[in-house]
């Protein structure tokens, strides 16, 4: 990409006095698309769009921010097409963008199939939108980029040229979402070495390559000057933040950059809570663990995505750890915090897994007594090594193990909720709802959910909440004066 084919000017520009586009964004997926569009409306802002609220009916761009890792999020992606056509031809000149990991994995192949796509950018392109826009201005033609920057000087140049100025970023990075102006995601290292057997995500994008620290840390303190409390670190594998910027591919003893970094993160004036995922639990080290114990603000809570259960299991889908060395791992950060919270990630119905491998898959939800797990249903991806494996579990026996597990976690949640109940935790309140402005809705340290009802404005406020009820989605609690 050259240089000059962004142009982000600074909010003041003269920009501001002619009459602004509006932009619909639509995010799916993990968090890492949370940060990728607001990366993209700060473009946005800088060439002249607003963000609208008032839907898709009213804008001049409609962006479509996709996730790719599980079939059914496709399928969304095309039906929202649809359902977006009729809307274009009622209004002439509006524009339809498809960014994210399913414009990568499709490219052109998508624009073939709707053409009402104006442009498509793969996440590895993300900078280039504006330009894109004015392409398809000027050509008439559906504009597309995807792919991968090769060297990570190019991606350091990139920001350093265009977003900083002295020690602060010069534009703006807004929340897409409103609701979380309160905790702020910061992206530090793009894409994914490590080709778990399932997963999509090395060929949607790409490989590692790491932030700065400097440039991660300028961010940091920008989101806390526009009244950030929790800041959580992203990535598809946080634990190799810099591998890349030091030539290692093994993660040090001592912990390596990512540990360095969360202690400057942590020190960063004005962070209340940090938090990071996703972890893999390969790459995750001791010292790591011990930042709990040494770090406050890291809060009480850890992703760990185990996957399965098995170590024949985790084998196939190259997992590089076994039960034994993932459980080892739950040691250390239960030895640094003992009342720890710890999630997890699990995939049912692997090619091969058996009824065997699956039931210890359920006996280690109850020995890890995770404080919840997102399980899905394995899904077939296109390119990845799994998919190529003969013996595929039937779609009626995934659905059989998800209930199962579902109905097992979901009792040691509960289980866990009602501990919790008549307990005083502090509360970092982050938005209130749109129905009833009054019910406001924060987090505990270990990334409960809490609910309570308070005339005033607690946005960003960590009071402490007594616990008076609740079910495995959030708790209730009340005020303490
Ligand atoms: N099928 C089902 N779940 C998947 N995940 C990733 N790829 C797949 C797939 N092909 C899940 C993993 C990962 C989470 C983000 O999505 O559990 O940790
Ligand atoms: Fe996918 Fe594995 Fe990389 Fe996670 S670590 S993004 S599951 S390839």
């Amino acid at each position: 990409m050259s240089s000059d084919s962004i142009s982000i000017q600074p909010i003041s520009s003269s920009t501001k006095s002619v009459a602004k586009k509006k932009v619909h964004i639509e995010t799916w997926g993990c968090q890492m698309n949370v940060a990728d569009s607001e990366r993209m409306l700060s473009l946005l802002e800088a060439n002249n769009y607003e963000l609208t609220n008032s839907g898709p009916d009213n804008a001049d761009l409609i962006l479509l921010n996709t996730c790719h890792i599980r079939e059914k999020a496709r399928h969304k992606v095309l039906s929202r097409l649809g359902v977006l056509d009729q809307l274009k031809a009622q209004k002439p000149g509006l524009k339809i963008a498809v960014t994210g990991c399913v414009a990568q994995a499709d490219g052109k192949k998508l624009v073939e199939l709707a053409p009402q796509i104006d442009v498509l950018i793969g996440p590895g392109k993300i900078d280039e939108l504006p330009r894109l826009l004015r392409e398809r201005d000027i050509t008439g033609e559906s504009a597309v980029a995807t792919g991968f920057d090769r060297h990570n000087e190019d991606i350091h140049q990139k920001v350093d040229d265009h977003q900083t100025l002295g020690d602060e970023p010069m534009i703006h990075i807004p929340s897409v979402t409103g609701k979380y102006e309160v905790n702020r995601f910061v992206n530090i290292i793009q894409g994914c070495n490590n080709f778990c057997t399932f997963c999509v995500v090395p060929f949607t994008r790409g490989r590692e390559i790491s932030r700065s620290m400097t440039e991660i840390l300028q961010e940091v303190r920008y989101m806390v000057s526009q009244g950030a409390k929790e800041i959580t670190l992203l990535g598809q594998n946080v634990n190799s933040y810099g591998l890349d910027l030091i030539g290692c591919d093994d993660v040090p003893e001592d912990g390596g950059p990512f540990v360095e970094l969360l202690k400057a993160v942590a020190e960063t004036p004005g962070v209340e809570r940090l938090r990071f995922t996703t972890s893999n639990p390969h790459d995750f080290t001791k010292p790591l663990a011990d930042l709990f114990a040494s770090h406050p603000k890291l809060g009480l809570y850890m992703h760990l995505p185990v996957q399965a259960g098995h170590d024949r299991t985790l084998e196939r889908m190259k997992r590089k750890v076994t039960i034994d060395q993932y459980m080892q791992r739950i040691e250390w950060l239960r030895a640094s915090a003992p009342n720890i919270a710890i999630s997890t990630d699990l995939i049912v119905g692997f090619p091969g897994e058996t009824e065997e491998e699956f039931e210890a898959t359920l006996r280690l939800l109850e020995k890890v007594r995770y404080s919840f797990v997102y399980a899905f249903k394995y899904s077939s991806r296109k390119g990845t090594a799994a998919a190529r494996f003969l013996d595929q579990v039937s779609e009626d026996e995934k659905d059989r193990r998800l209930a199962k597990l579902n109905e097992l976690q979901d009792k040691i949640t509960l289980e866990h909720v009602l501990a919790a109940i008549g307990s005083v935790k502090d509360v970092l309140f982050i938005y209130n709802s749109k129905k009833d402005p009054r019910i406001w809705v924060g987090k505990t340290l270990d990334y409960r959910t809490v609910r309570v009802c308070s005339e005033a404005n607690l946005a960003g406020k960590t009071l402490p909440v007594k616990l008076t009820s609740g079910n495995k989605i959030a708790l209730i609690g009340e005020l303490v004066q």
